[in-house]
């Protein structure tokens, strides 16, 4: 018998304080109009003083472990993916582990940065498909604000705080991840590009670089655009052929709210009508490898994405990285 890798069960959570761009026009020399007009971002939502990854991450776990109906005993690995790990280790992984209560399960971070998620699913589908492993959870989350530098204009106004779970279950039903495909080229590994460049074994951070805020993100804005029109697009089509599905198939796509031109760039160069793309960026900003699962989750506790559907997932962030995802829900 075939062996498929299926989504059972979502969940999100997304801290309260909620940042506005009227806030945020009291903060750097910026305006809720060149915001919404540049990115379509409204709000975004802030993590408390004391919140870690971990903290956002348990909640969504906690929810898609009661929306898939299993004992968090039964969880055999948990893949975290962020880029702002509560410690640099433990894992973030191991930290859920503790908050769920999932003691037999292996516990590992995903460092792909916005493509995340993506990549964990790659890996739980792998892992399910291979017959290794039965009940996976993939999380992606991210508190973001205490990387950002809130004097940048250029970056302070993209970013939030969030995350999103789900468990990824063997089963004979040919649905679940009909095909994936990750991706990422080095040679734009560049911290200028995106990234921070203090804190690793490159650089350590020391008072110098906290006067020069490399300890917080950097970001070519006009290059990451450009590259994430192109890449997303392509890493979306490879996904559509390894599954043999056409475009005009899918229900929903749902692309890395990164920025509202660049999803609705992707969603055009697809060919995917507007009304089958879904859009939360306006209420979270970029949360980064939260993106994609806070939205699928909100897709279906919103019915828009229903039992049976086609959603084709698909995402780009640092390093670079790039994934897609083709699910039957
Ligand atoms: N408020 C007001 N003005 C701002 C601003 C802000 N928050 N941020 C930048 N500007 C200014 C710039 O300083 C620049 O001024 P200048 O022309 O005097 O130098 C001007 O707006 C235009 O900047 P530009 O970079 O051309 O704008 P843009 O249309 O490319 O939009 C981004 C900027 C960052 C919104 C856009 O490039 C973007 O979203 N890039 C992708 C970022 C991303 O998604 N990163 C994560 C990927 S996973």
């Amino acid at each position: 018998m075939a062996r498929y890798a299926a989504i059972t069960g979502t969940g999100s959570y997304l801290p309260e304080t909620v940042l506005t761009n009227f806030d945020l026009e009291k903060m750097v020399d910026t305006s809720d109009e060149w915001i919404r007009q540049r990115t379509g971002i409204a709000e975004r939502r802030i993590a408390e003083d004391d919140t870690a990854t971990s903290d956002l991450s348990v909640q969504a776990a906690r929810l898609a472990i009661k929306r898939a109906q299993i004992d968090p005993l039964e969880i055999e690995m948990i893949l975290v993916a962020t880029v702002t790990p509560d410690t640099f280790f433990p894992s973030t992984a191991c930290y859920v582990q503790k908050g769920i209560g999932a003691k037999n399960a292996a516990a590992m971070d995903i460092s792909a940065a916005c493509a995340g998620f993506l990549y964990g699913l790659d890996l739980a589908n792998g892992l399910i498909v291979s017959g290794q492993y039965d009940t996976i959870l993939v999380v992606g989350g991210e508190v973001f604000n205490n990387i950002v530098d809130w004097n940048d204009r250029n970056t302070c106004v993209l970013f939030g705080d969030g995350a999103g779970a789900a468990i990824v279950q063997a089963t004979e039903e040919p649905k679940g991840i009909l095909a994936s495909y990750i991706g990422s080229d080095g040679d734009y590994a560049d911290i200028d590009l995106l990234g921070i460049p203090a804190g690793g074994s490159r650089m350590p951070v020391t008072s110098e670089a906290i006067d020069q805020k490399l300890d917080k993100i950097q970001m070519n804005g006009r290059e990451v655009f450009k590259l994430g029109v192109r890449l997303m697009p392509e890493a979306a089509q490879r996904a559509l052929s390894k599954a043999n599905v056409s475009v005009e198939e899918i229900d929903l796509l749902i692309p890395h709210q990164a920025n509202l031109r660049i999803i609705e760039a992707v969603g055009d160069r697809l060919g995917v009508p507007r009304e089958k793309v879904y859009i939360n960026v306006d209420k979270y900003g970029n949360t980064s490898a939260a993106t994609v699962i806070i939205a699928l989750d909100e897709a279906i506790q919103d019915g828009r994405a229903k039992p049976g559907d086609l959603i084709l997932l698909v995402t780009f962030g640092a390093g670079l990285t790039w994934g897609s995802t083709l699910l039957r829900l």
